[in-house]
């Protein structure tokens, strides 16, 4: 496995190399939910990337930039181990010479004026550019995202559609601790006491999906209790969505995906999980 951080070595090799190309972009800080991401790949392609890189444009001035989790020996150790080719791990002024000059991939305000682009203005074009980037970068064949982000999946597909990259998006099901929590690089930030409260996320969805598997199909009455679970978090949004338009759920709408965001006290961490009611 080869560590690449120069943008023209990332050329070089993959000139060379006529194979079909699979690419798990990332942040680093890997955990088994990157590793599913990661296993998917190399089963499914004969080279895969995997990108390392806490892509500043898709901060916001007063979030995690600087803290973020930076492992990156652990993390090439765990991807030689899944059988990875290339971890592309470039320093964020190889990635862009200037912030303030570039141009940017927009997605639609439909698309970001709700959920996380609502209380992160910027952060879906900071991701749609970087994504695009690495896509022209890797030349991959497929490309794989985790549902853990609904919503940048449903954004990262609609780019590729309206842009006519030529990537399969590959959607990938949300790992979960034994307890239920979803994996996230920001579990870092928990420490025993704030893990318990970081628990209710799933516990909320959870309950939601009983309560919808009871044939209850009233949108307050679903989010309201699991709004009851989520006491002691700061929650940012709770909402119900239709999974393929993103639309707010009707209640003729046969499925249903709830996503939940909240802060965690007293560190703040920001958390986010989502599941098909
Ligand atoms: P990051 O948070 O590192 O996540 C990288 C990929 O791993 C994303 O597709 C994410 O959905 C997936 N992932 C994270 N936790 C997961 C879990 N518990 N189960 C399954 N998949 C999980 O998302 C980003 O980085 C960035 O925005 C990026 C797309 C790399 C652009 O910078």
């Amino acid at each position: 496995m080869k560590i690449i951080h120069k943008i023209d070595e990332l050329k070089d090799v993959i000139k060379n190399i006529n194979k079909t190309i699979g690419l798990v972009p990332t942040m680093g800080a890997l955990h088994l939910g990157h590793a599913s991401l990661i296993k998917k790949s190399v089963e499914q392609n004969e080279f895969t990337i995997v990108s390392i890189f806490v892509n500043p444009v898709q901060f916001g001035i007063n979030e995690d930039f600087e803290k973020y989790p930076r492992t990156l020996k652990k993390d090439a150790k765990m991807c030689e181990e899944l059988g990875v080719d290339i971890v592309f791990a470039p320093a964020a002024d190889e990635m862009y010479q200037d912030t303030k000059e570039l141009t940017l991939v927009c997605p639609p305000y439909s698309a970001i004026n709700k959920l996380c682009g609502k209380s992160r203005p910027g952060h879906f074009d900071g991701v749609a550019t970087v994504v695009s980037k690495l896509f022209n970068l890797s030349k991959c064949k497929r490309a794989y995202f985790g549902q853990k982000d609904a919503q940048q999946l449903f954004i990262i597909k609609k780019m590729v559609k309206d842009l006519n990259f030529d990537v399969e998006i590959i959607p990938c099901p949300i790992v979960r601790e034994n307890d239920g929590l979803a994996l996230s690089s920001r579990n870092s930030y928990l420490d025993e006491s704030s893990r318990g409260k970081a628990l209710k996320l799933s516990k909320a969805l959870n309950y939601a999906k009983e309560l919808w598997q009871k044939g209850i199909r009233n949108k307050q009455t679903l989010c309201d209790s699991a709004l009851k679970i989520l006491e002691g978090t700061m929650v940012d949004y709770i909402e119900i969505v239709n999974p393929e338009t993103f639309e707010d759920w009707q209640e003729n709408d046969k499925k249903a995906l709830m996503l939940i965001a909240a802060k965690i006290p007293p560190t703040n961490t920001r958390l986010i999980d989502n599941m098909e009611l």
